[in-house]
């Protein structure tokens, strides 16, 4: 089977995923408790701005993957048909490129400071993968132009092309994806890194590779149809109470089972890896994984009444994006936990990231950033139409 999915994709050898073992000591503790202070701080402000990309970037994986069968199944063709799910393809379709956008600027601030914090294991990653890890630039930007040419009803107008355009960003999607989650588990697995050297071996035929990349896939359902509930609850592309009906039981099926494989594929990963297992019921790990099931066990219970009324309730539509947001913010600091191991430098102690000049600078420029998006955010929506109570 490996040997047939490496000449599919045209790769040498396959390596196996053997995770660093972590360190008892940093698992027995708070998380970052035992780290040094300025290593502790970016990492802080990693986990933080990473809650904000995966908020968006998983709008923008499910979004597309839900357009995509929209147009295959022929569900939106214009305002005419809309249907009972027409109202929300279109308001996803509409909104998919701006995600895409959100995702890949709140990807920056993660990345740079990931970047300084794991450095060794982080770009040693992104070497090793190398064309594959460049190729997501050019992919981003076909797949943002997909996105829109979705939207020129004069250029895209048969029910194939639109399919055909619709699957395309869709799989550019999912190559985004698993490029991250293949980096993210090479950057886990310093053992592999000689013979992915050697012989362009790649971990394409690991099962924790695609299990990983369905926890996040189906994962991203969830998310995605709580803030697409909340965009059609606030009337977006003109929906009212009957368009939020329709869409009510549409969503919900789609939290609930996208919930449901993400958690089959996550209880994979723990089979599969004992360091995946061990970061989530350490000390470290512990509580946040706590947070993460309570936010999955309001965010299901919250869809699974919209599913028997059939009615988006400003309430339920709250508590469902309450609980995705916590089970992503647990999830989040679980998943760094298995890899705080990758801190350790020669001597065994965690990396002590230098506070080297400038942070004032930095400082300044992320005080006037911040100030800048409140203010943008604030003048457009007081432009904003008022929406019905
Ligand atoms: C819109 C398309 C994108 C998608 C679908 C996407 C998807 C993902 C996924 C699935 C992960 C988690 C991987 C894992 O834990 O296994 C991730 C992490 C991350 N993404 Fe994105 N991403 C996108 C764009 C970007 C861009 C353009 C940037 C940078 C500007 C970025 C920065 C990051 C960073 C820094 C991480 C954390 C990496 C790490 O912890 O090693 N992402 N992304």
């Amino acid at each position: 089977m490996s040997a047939l999915i490496s000449i599919v994709l045209a790769v040498d050898p396959l390596v196996a995923v053997e995770a660093t073992a972590l360190d008892p000591a940093i698992l027995d503790a708070a998380f970052l408790s035992t780290l040094p202070a300025t290593t502790g701080f970016y990492l802080a402000l990693a986990m933080v701005t990473l809650v904000v990309h995966v908020l968006f970037m998983n709008y923008a994986i499910a979004g597309t993957l839900y357009v995509a069968a929209a147009a295959v199944a022929g569900r939106y063709s214009g305002r005419s048909a809309m249907g009972s799910t027409g109202s929300l393809s279109m308001v996803v379709r509409d909104w998919l490129p701006s995600a895409v956008s959100a995702a890949i600027t709140a990807g920056i601030a993660p990345l740079l400071f990931i970047q300084i914090v794991y450095q060794k294991a982080f770009y040693t990653a992104n070497l090793l993968l190398f064309n594959r890890w460049m190729a997501i630039l050019p992919v981003l930007i076909i797949a943002i132009y997909l996105m829109y040419l979705l939207k020129a009803k004069h250029l895209v107008t048969t029910r194939a092309t639109k399919a055909a355009v619709g699957v395309g960003a869709a799989a550019l999607m999912v190559y985004v994806t698993l490029a991250f989650v293949e980096n993210h588990l090479v950057s886990l697995a310093p053992s592999s890194w000689p013979s992915m050297y050697e012989s362009s071996a790649s971990m394409l035929g690991s099962a924790l590779l695609w299990l990983r990349l369905g926890m996040w896939t189906a994962g991203a359902f969830p998310l995605f149809c709580a803030i697409a509930a909340w965009q059609l609850v606030r009337g977006a592309g003109g929906a009212g109470e009957n368009e939020c009906a329709a869409a009510a039981r549409t969503l919900a099926r789609l939290a609930l089972v996208g919930g449901a494989i993400s958690l089959a594929c996550l209880v994979g990963c723990a089979f599969k890896s004992d360091a995946f297992a061990a970061s989530t019921t350490s000390i470290a790990g512990r509580p946040y994984a706590i947070v993460a099931c309570l936010g999955a066990c309001v965010a299901a219970g919250a869809w699974t009444v919209i599913l028997v009324r059939q009615r988006l309730p400003r309430a339920l539509v709250a508590a469902a994006c309450t609980g995705s947001l916590l089970v992503v913010a647990g999830m989040t600091v679980v998943r760094e936990v298995h890899r705080l191991a990758q801190l350790s430098g020669t001597d065994g102690a965690p990396r002590e990231v230098p506070f080297g000049g400038g942070f004032a600078v930095f400082v300044l420029f992320a005080a006037i950033g911040l100030g800048v998006i409140a203010w943008i955010v604030r003048t457009v929506a007081r432009s904003l139409p008022p929406t019905a109570p």
